[in-house]
């Protein structure tokens, strides 16, 4: 993938974030991140002898003579859900890719390829056009294309070296064919050329938010059919794999959990939603509010099992949260299941220890948003910390060191859910403290991924020790032999 003779510069306003991507703790945690951005020579032994930054990476903050110096731009800003005025609630906010916009305009001395890479409503290439027609140098040449970004937190590293496609959007003209085959050019370094493929810069604008929207649909689908499951002892993980081994279905995106979260899933269905409704398709819109409904109902009727099964009443008990961030290897909380249910467990009086791996205390409190109820929530620095004196354990990321050692059903019928990262998961090191696993408590399983230890756990929590498997990581019957009363997602036992 490396290419001597390519510059790359990554510009951001922001000097706390261009200061962190250049120092050694990287701002963001992402298995295989640190590989991508550094040189490791080897000695004559080809062992690892000098390690040190890509010398044809920069970060900067000059903006200005970013865009003077390159040939290809990619917009790669935030567009987050509006707030306030119209379209609050669902459209995405687009202040931050006009003023980037502006800016290539207002300081650009060459023609330039401009890439879409942040994900945008569709015809948003006509609204860069209209904005580089009034406001750049006269005689410049400007080719838009639109070139979404496809990869997936905790695995974006191996997303970005073996991506399923790579998309590319341009204009219907001689040179946005020329541009577009440029890009084609760059990823073709790493990337088998059939798997580049070529469109219009609507159907690659649209086929992000279709693409999201269809995946975010298979979850709450199978999350819907979970509550039958519980209701019928039909079992939801024995569901997907039979769904899944017809070809037409596959076994991809459809594991019940809690419930999805994340940055794009939620932000980019209501951004379907408003599209729809902008172009006068109600039903269209209340189709895809649908799949939005059924995910939050899927977070509450979670933490109202909760509180049914400890009595309907949680006022003075302990909850152990195992897991904040919206899935694991990464440490984002961006609308993951675990706030709304923390929320609702301190609503209800309970006290609930809380540990991640991976996010910082001061994120949870943050998310949390309850200041009123913060003497409430307690950071635990490992599992078992948070298990001591717990009356319930609620499991909300899928953390390879909560799962009992033999993924259950997984195993039994090798499905795959579509969560499973080849990329190797280094030690977790915890952003806020020396919180991981004790060692002497850990226990390797076949995959030599660190485990808790459920026996210790279950010395260590009251009784009935109920555990609620958020994420279906733990075999419920070996953990029953174990003394503790399970209940697992789609699975009425
Ligand atoms: C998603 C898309 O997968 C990616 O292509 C796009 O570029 C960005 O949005 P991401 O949000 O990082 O990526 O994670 P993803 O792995 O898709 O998971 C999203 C949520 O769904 C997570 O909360 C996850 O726990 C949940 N999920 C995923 C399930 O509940 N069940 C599944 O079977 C898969």
């Amino acid at each position: 993938m490396h290419n001597p003779k390519l510059k790359v510069i990554v510009a951001d306003l922001s000097e706390s974030r261009i200061d962190a991507w250049r120092s050694d703790a990287l701002p963001i945690y992402e298995p295989g991140l640190q590989d991508i951005v550094t040189d490791i020579r080897h000695d004559e032994n080809e062992t690892p002898s000098k390690e040190s930054r890509q010398s044809n990476l920069h970060f900067t903050t000059n903006v200005k003579d970013a865009i003077n110096e390159s040939d290809i731009i990619f917009i790669c800003v935030n567009t987050p859900t509006k707030m306030k005025g119209s379209g609050a609630g669902s459209a995405p906010n687009m202040r931050y890719l006009e003023s980037a916009v502006l800016a290539i305009a207002e300081n650009a001395t060459s023609d330039k390829i401009i890439v879409e890479k942040s994900t945008v409503p569709v015809r948003t290439a006509d609204s860069i056009r209209t904005l580089l027609d009034a406001n750049a140098r006269p005689g410049l040449k400007f080719d838009i294309l639109s070139n979404p970004e496809f990869l997936a937190e905790g695995t974006a590293v191996r997303d970005l070296l073996y991506p399923d496609r790579v998309l590319i959007g341009s204009e219907s003209s001689p040179s946005g064919a020329t541009a577009a085959l440029t890009l084609e050019n760059l990823y073709a370094a790493w990337v088998p050329r059939e798997r580049i493929i070529h469109t219009s810069l609507w159907s690659s604008e649209l086929a992000k938010l279709a693409s999201n929207a269809l995946l975010a649909q298979r979850i709450s689908s199978i999350n819907s059919l979970s509550a039958i499951c519980e209701a019928t002892g039909a079992n939801v993980q024995e569901i997907a794999h039979i769904a899944g081994l017809d070809q037409r279905i596959g076994a991809k995106m459809l594991k019940s959990s809690v419930g999805f979260g994340g940055s794009c899933f939620h932000k980019d269905v209501l951004n379907l939603c408003y599209l729809a409704e902008s172009l006068h398709l109600p039903e269209v819109a209340e189709y895809w509010h649908g799949i939005l409904k059924i995910n939050s109902w899927q977070r509450e009727r979670f933490a109202r099992r909760i509180i049914h099964k400890l009595n309907n009443t949680l006022t003075g008990k302990t909850i152990a949260v195992l897991g904040f961030a919206y899935k694991k290897d990464t440490g984002d909380t961006r609308e993951s299941p675990a706030i709304s249910v923390v929320q609702t467990l301190l609503s209800e009086g309970a006290y609930v220890n809380i540990y991640d791996p991976q996010v910082t205390p001061a994120k949870i409190y943050e998310e949390v948003a309850m200041p009123a109820y913060h003497d409430h929530i307690r950071i635990s620095a490992n599992v078992y910390e948070a298990a001591t004196g717990a009356h319930a354990l609620a499991i909300l990321t899928e953390w390879d060191e909560f799962c009992s050692g033999d993924a259950p059903t997984e195993k039994r019928h090798s499905v795959d859910s579509g969560f499973a990262s080849n990329v190797a998961t280094p030690a977790t090191k915890s952003p806020a403290s020396s919180r991981s696993v004790s060692p002497s408590s850990q226990k390797s399983s076949e995959d030599g991924k660190a485990r808790m230890d459920w026996a210790e756990v279950a010395t260590l929590m009251k009784r009935p020790m109920y555990v609620f498997d958020g994420r279906n990581v733990v075999d419920p019957a070996k953990l029953q032999g174990m003394g503790f009363s399970v209940e697992s997602i789609g699975q009425a036992l």
